[in-house]
């Protein structure tokens, strides 16, 4: 039985958790394999209730499913025990959340110099969430990182501690001017962190393997989204992961046969949170306009987000580096009410007119959007739930996504809830 792999096609915040919650009772598993608590995914329960997850799973909202928290991710401890309580304090069970021995652990040195590093860069700032991320994926590549494993071994987190502080305490006072952290005082803190989840960390990648191999089905919930990709997004204005279906993989110890589909989550037009190129963004009315009706208030950090119009061709570029086999669509509802709808069908750069994404960073600094202009609708759809009930004009301006990704449309979101979604195809099948 298959894994699915379920990513963001566009700058993130495209619906992953909605999405994930969706399929939650057809899978067993879900996994989180990159990022960590810059992620902000909102789930809108049934009742109304409303989640807003960072670091655990959109799947702990379904009961049954088995949630785990991969290799690939890093992990805040004070943030994790922070979201268990606020989860728990709502009344979700838990129990079912495991954490791989081989995630690394976000320490406080890591959101110190992440913070730090935006303020040098000034205008040339990333915009980063400020949790660290960047920090701590640096010295899990340099191999001097902490895992979550090192907690059950005091002596050698204490040693890790200890001499990654001997050069962070150097980087921070001599370069930035900042105090040193005191090693014994950092161990103290996170060892303690770590006793109250000790009993979930597990061997990970075996217990996904086994339960692939008994015939059981999950479902790898990505974070950020393809743009924000170290490798393949707009770099440097991206995050330190592979948020792509190619991280999925090794950010949980799963082989890629294993994967079955990719499910691309898709927003109705773009949007993006911090600094980098976004070429069909809106800086007018159209784009406040877009910002109101969609509610674009980051979830994680309460930035309001950029607007812009569809871009076919990032979600052709997604289609390809993800191989995604289904998109979902999402906040097709908040394109009601305008007269005509613009999709980005290609880019001029420089005198060059193009389709595909631009070989290099400089020339997507420099393209210019080329339109075509689809017609409008006026009605409210938050309440279809067949494609057949769409008007006219929404069903066209969904084909044209289709024919210009390159990949079918399998379910359309109508509204924040569960239930406001079209499925037009299987995704699990
Ligand atoms: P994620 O990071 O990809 O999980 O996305 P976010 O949760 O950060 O942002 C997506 C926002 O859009 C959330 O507020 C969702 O509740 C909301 N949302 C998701 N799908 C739809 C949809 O089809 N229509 C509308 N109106 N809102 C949606
Ligand atoms: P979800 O999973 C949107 C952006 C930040 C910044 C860049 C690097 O909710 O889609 P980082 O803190 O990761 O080093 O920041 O990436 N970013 C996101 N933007 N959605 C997210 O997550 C994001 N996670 C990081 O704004 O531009
Ligand atoms: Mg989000």
């Amino acid at each position: 039985m298959p894994a699915i792999v379920l990513i963001g096609a566009q700058w993130g915040d495209e619906g992953k958790g909605k999405a994930t919650d969706l399929l939650g009772d057809q899978v067993q598993w879900v996994v989180r394999y990159q990022g960590g608590n810059n992620a902000g995914h909102t789930v809108v329960l049934p009742d109304g209730q409303n989640f807003a997850l960072k670091l655990i799973p959109s799947g702990i909202l379904t009961e049954g499913v088995t949630n785990v928290i991969g290799n690939g991710v890093v992990v805040d401890p004070g943030a994790l025990l922070d979201e268990l309580r606020g989860l728990e304090e709502k009344g979700v069970d838990t129990s079912r959340l495991l954490l791989s021995a081989d995630a690394h652990l976000i320490m406080p040195y890591h959101i110190a110099i992440d913070k730090v590093t935006e303020r040098y860069l000034g205008s040339r700032k990333i915009g980063t969430t400020g949790r660290g991320i960047g920090p701590c994926y640096q010295d899990k590549v340099a191999r001097v990182g902490v895992r979550v494993q090192d907690l059950l071994d005091e002596k050698i987190l204490r040693q890790k501690v200890e001499s990654a502080l001997e050069v962070k305490n150097q980087i921070l006072v001599k370069v930035y001017n900042r105090k040193a952290l005191d090693p014994a005082q950092v161990a103290d803190e996170v060892l303690a962190q770590g006793e109250q989840f000790a009993k979930r960390i597990a061997d990970t990648r075996l217990e996904l393997n086994k339960a692939l191999e008994a015939g059981e089905t999950m479902l790898l919930e990505g974070s950020q989204g393809t743009l924000l990709d170290v490798d393949h997004g707009t770099y440097p204005f991206v995050t330190s992961s592979n948020p792509t279906s190619g991280g999925a993989s090794a950010g949980s110890g799963i082989g890629p046969g294993r994967i079955s589909a990719v499910l691309g989550i898709l927003k109705a037009y773009t949007t993006r949170v911090g600094s980098g190129p976004f070429p069909t963004e809106l800086t007018d009315e159209m784009g406040e306009h877009l910002r109101k009706v969609g509610g674009e208030v980051g979830v994680n950090t309460g930035r309001d987000r950029r607007t812009g119009w569809f871009d076919a061709v990032i979600a052709r570029y997604a289609t390809r580096v993800n191989g995604i086999t289904d998109y979902f669509l999402t906040k097709l509802d908040v394109l009601s009410g305008l007269e005509s709808v613009p999709i980005c069908v290609g880019y001029e750069v420089d005198g060059f007119h193009t389709e595909d994404m631009p070989m290099t960073q400089t020339d997507v600094h420099h393209a210019v959007p080329v339109y075509e202009q689809l017609p409008g609708w006026w009605e409210d759809i938050s309440e279809c739930r067949r494609f057949e009930d769409l008007p006219k004009n929404a069903q066209a301006y969904v084909h044209r996504i289709e024919e210009l990704s390159g990949a079918q449309v399998s379910a359309i979101g109508v509204g924040p809830g569960r239930d406001q979604t079209i499925t037009r195809h299987d995704i699990i099948r």
